[in-house]
């Protein structure tokens, strides 16, 4: 597997998503995970998994130090002190001094974003996140979060995948040396797996429809990808995408597909995208 280098931080370019994944559930498929290969797991505060994921770590045959471990904090609460009292709260469920990057789940409407960036910085300034960044942020929110941060942001977690047209936050990403780590990145399945494109790239590689999405995001420069799956073989398969490539007119095939412009994760305290 390769990693993405992102302003200091090695992201392995497939990691293990966990949103849904509670519990038992939670801990087994974690475990799971990083016994096959995995060293990089995606969770969040808000994911309410955090203790069973920490399990899962502990669980796995994997040492601590050879994990890249991402949380994320909830948009109400990144305020100064605020940010700062949550991500403590996630490391005390995770069972760990350290995660490996923080992140703002969301950008906020209400807190003013200096107030939340210095709190994030302080994180870092603690020891409690070797890396930090933002989610769901737009080429604004990009601008504004790089220029006031006085450590550099290594990723936006953002929604990505052929159905969605991300050049200009990716542009935003590679200008400021971070990483664009993309959630839903299997457009959670069905119509995209049913596509003609993806389905005549199965046939060409011999692959499966998510090992021919997945590859599509990890051969782009600076993309990470954090697929989620509650299905042991599916976690497996998934991560057996660093063997085989697709040609310059299988990408383009691929990324002609945005122009469904299909979002799958838009809310009420969604900020307008570019
Ligand atoms: N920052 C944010 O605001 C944000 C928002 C959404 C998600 N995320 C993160 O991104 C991760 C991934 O996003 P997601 O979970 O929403 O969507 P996703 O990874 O695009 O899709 C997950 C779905 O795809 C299916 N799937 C996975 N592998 C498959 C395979 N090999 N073959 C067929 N189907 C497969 C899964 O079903 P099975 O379980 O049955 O395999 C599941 O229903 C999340 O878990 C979370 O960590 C972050």
């Amino acid at each position: 597997m390769h990693t993405v280098t992102a302003n200091g931080a090695d992201i392995p370019a497939l990691g293990f998503g966990t949103w849904t994944l509670v519990g038992d559930d939670a801990e087994r498929l974690v475990a799971h995970a990083l016994d096959n290969g995995y060293r990089h797991i995606d969770t969040a505060a808000m994911y309410d998994n955090e203790e069973a994921v920490g399990r899962g770590i502990r669980a796995a045959g994997v040492s601590r130090k050879d994990i890249f471990l991402t949380t994320k904090i909830w948009y109400p609460d990144i305020a100064d002190g605020d940010l700062q009292a949550s991500l403590e709260a996630s490391l005390g469920r995770l069972g760990t001094d350290y995660v490996d990057l923080a992140l703002i789940h969301w950008p906020s409407k209400t807190i003013p974003l200096g107030d939340s960036i210095k709190a994030l910085n302080d994180t870092r300034n603690k020891g409690l996140a070797r890396h930090i960044g933002v989610s769901n942020f737009t080429l604004g929110h990009i601008e504004e979060a790089t220029s006031l941060s006085e450590h550099p942001l290594a990723c936006n977690q953002v929604e990505y995948h052929p159905f969605l047209n991300q050049d200009l936050v990716l542009d935003a990403c590679r200008k400021h040396g971070m990483a664009l780590v993309s959630y839903c990145p299997l457009y959670r399945g069905g119509p995209l797996f049913a596509s003609e494109q993806v389905k005549t790239l199965c046939k060409k590689h011999g692959r499966t429809p998510a090992q021919i999405v997945l590859r599509w995001h990890v051969q782009q420069d600076g993309v990470a990808a954090i697929p989620r799956s509650q299905n042991p073989e599916r976690i497996v398969e998934n991560l057996q995408i660093f063997d085989f490539e697709l040609e310059p007119a299988d990408m383009a095939s691929l990324s002609a597909l945005s122009e469904r412009q299909q979002r799958l994760c838009d809310y009420d305290f969604s900020p307008t995208w570019d």
